[in-house]
């Protein structure tokens, strides 16, 4: 069978190489893919972004199976623009996206549906935000509405800081909402699970890095880094997270007639009791927490998501047992110079090892110029290893990560450091 994966960055590198070790798939096209989709035996770059001729292009070369990577393709509903079209789509519909593409949506749904999530409150008017800030306690997250990559969150230490984000997202009559919410106190993680709309399949979990800088400083980035599984989520976080979190979800989604297939993913905020709050969700795996998950992953990716998208009721996804490679999978990102405000374009990228089974290098912005890998996006590389330990996956993919050089490169040293500390 053809697949087709909507995405160019490291979480389709890695989706594409997945799918393709299928022996049912024959070539993943890759839209637009990157320089490592592009030398991928199996695998085929297809220069087009456009959603309605990408439904063409999977029509013309009868596509068994589109996957998308990306939030922006979600939220400007490709999937259903390819199901008018009768083609075989695996992600939520622009409906359902809605809890990754408006915060609003999102925090007004956990409200309905009693989900645990910071209190919060919306804003479009400048001044009664402001005057929101002026009555909360410190620290204060500020969030613009509407998909931002990671970036549109200020977690301001002061009042200060807030009032400035504010004027940043809403001054100058531009427009727009912020939601401003109560800070929440713990360890993040990762939670991702396939659904098929009223069924729910949970991958292995992970955590990420999301601010450039060593001892998580400096500004947020889209995630520098990241490693499967958390210890942080303990049997019995899991098993609470599904309950309380996870199935009223998607029972309520279905319930407000918006069923959710695809991949959700939950960022939980787990505090020291083992409780878990959902900071945001997202409608689509994440980057780069995909790396190090599907590097651990046995079972056969595309067989599940075909099963996920046949809506067979005799073939509950919960039955599934994914098979996972025991050992830890850590993967570093490695970002282009002026990464994350203004990251620059062009570098030749050199170093690169030739593949082998316990490490894997995934490209993310990345592109071929005179044949050769360049750097074309803020995150470039993603250079993902397996170990016995987390230790010694670190070790791992930090040797490799030095081998590999570009001018400017940044990568935070300090990648699993939280599951070293347990
Ligand atoms: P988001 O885009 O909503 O995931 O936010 C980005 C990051 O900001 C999260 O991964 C957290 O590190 C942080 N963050 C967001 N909301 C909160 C909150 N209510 N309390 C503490 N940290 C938060
Ligand atoms: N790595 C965080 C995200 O994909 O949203």
């Amino acid at each position: 069978m053809k697949v087709l994966v909507i995405g160019g960055g490291g979480r389709e590198h890695a989706l594409a190489w997945k799918l393709a070790q299928s022996p049912r798939v024959q070539t993943v096209f890759v839209a637009p893919g990157n320089a490592g989709t592009a030398a991928e035996p199996q695998l085929k770059n297809v220069a087009i972004t456009d959603l309605d001729r990408l439904a063409e292009f999977a029509l013309a070369e009868k596509i068994g199976l589109t996957v998308v990577g990306p939030e922006a393709a979600l939220a400007a509903g490709v999937v259903d623009i390819f199901r008018a079209k009768g083609l075989r789509i695996f992600g939520p519909t622009k409906a359902a996206a809605q809890l990754e593409s408006s915060k609003a949506f999102a925090k007004a749904f956990m409200k309905r549906h009693a989900i645990p999530t910071a209190g919060y409150e919306v804003f479009e008017d400048a001044a009664l935000a402001h005057a929101h800030v002026d009555a909360s306690a410190e620290p204060i997250v500020v969030k613009a509405d509407g998909l931002a990559a990671g970036k549109g969150v200020v977690v301001a230490a002061t009042r200060a800081e807030a009032h400035a984000a504010i004027d940043a997202m809403l001054g100058d009559g531009k427009g727009g909402r912020v939601v401003i919410e109560e800070f929440l106190e713990g360890e993040e993680a990762s939670f991702m699970v396939v659904c098929d709309g009223t069924g729910v399949l949970s991958l292995a979990t992970s955590q990420d890095h999301k601010r450039i800088g060593d001892g998580d400083t400096g500004p947020n980035t889209g995630g520098m880094g990241a490693y499967s599984p958390a210890p942080v989520v303990t049997p019995n976080v899991h098993a609470r997270v599904m309950q309380e979190i996870v199935l009223p979800t998607i029972e309520g989604m279905a319930a407000e007639g918006m069923p959710f297939s695809g991949f959700l993913y939950a960022g939980l905020m787990i505090d020291a009791h083992g409780a878990a709050r959902t900071v945001e969700f997202n409608c689509r795996l994440g980057d780069p927490e995909t790396q190090p998950i599907l590097m651990r992953l046995k079972s056969d990716l595309f067989e599940l998501l075909l099963q996920a998208t046949a809506h067979d009721p005799a073939r509950p996804l919960a039955d599934i047992e994914l098979q996972w490679d025991r050992r830890v999978a850590l993967g570093v990102v490695m970002a282009a110079a002026g990464y994350p405000a203004d990251p620059k374009r062009g570098d030749l990228i050199t170093g690169l090892p030739a593949a082998s089974e316990a490490v894997k290098v995934f490209h993310a912005g990345t592109e071929l110029k005179d044949g050769k890998p360049v750097t074309a996006g803020g995150r470039v590389l993603c250079v993902t290893a397996l170990g016995d330990s987390t230790k010694l996956a670190q070790q791992h993919a930090y040797e490799v990560v030095r081998g590999i050089s570009f001018a400017g490169a940044q990568y935070r040293r300090d990648i699993g450091q939280r599951a070293l500390k347990r």
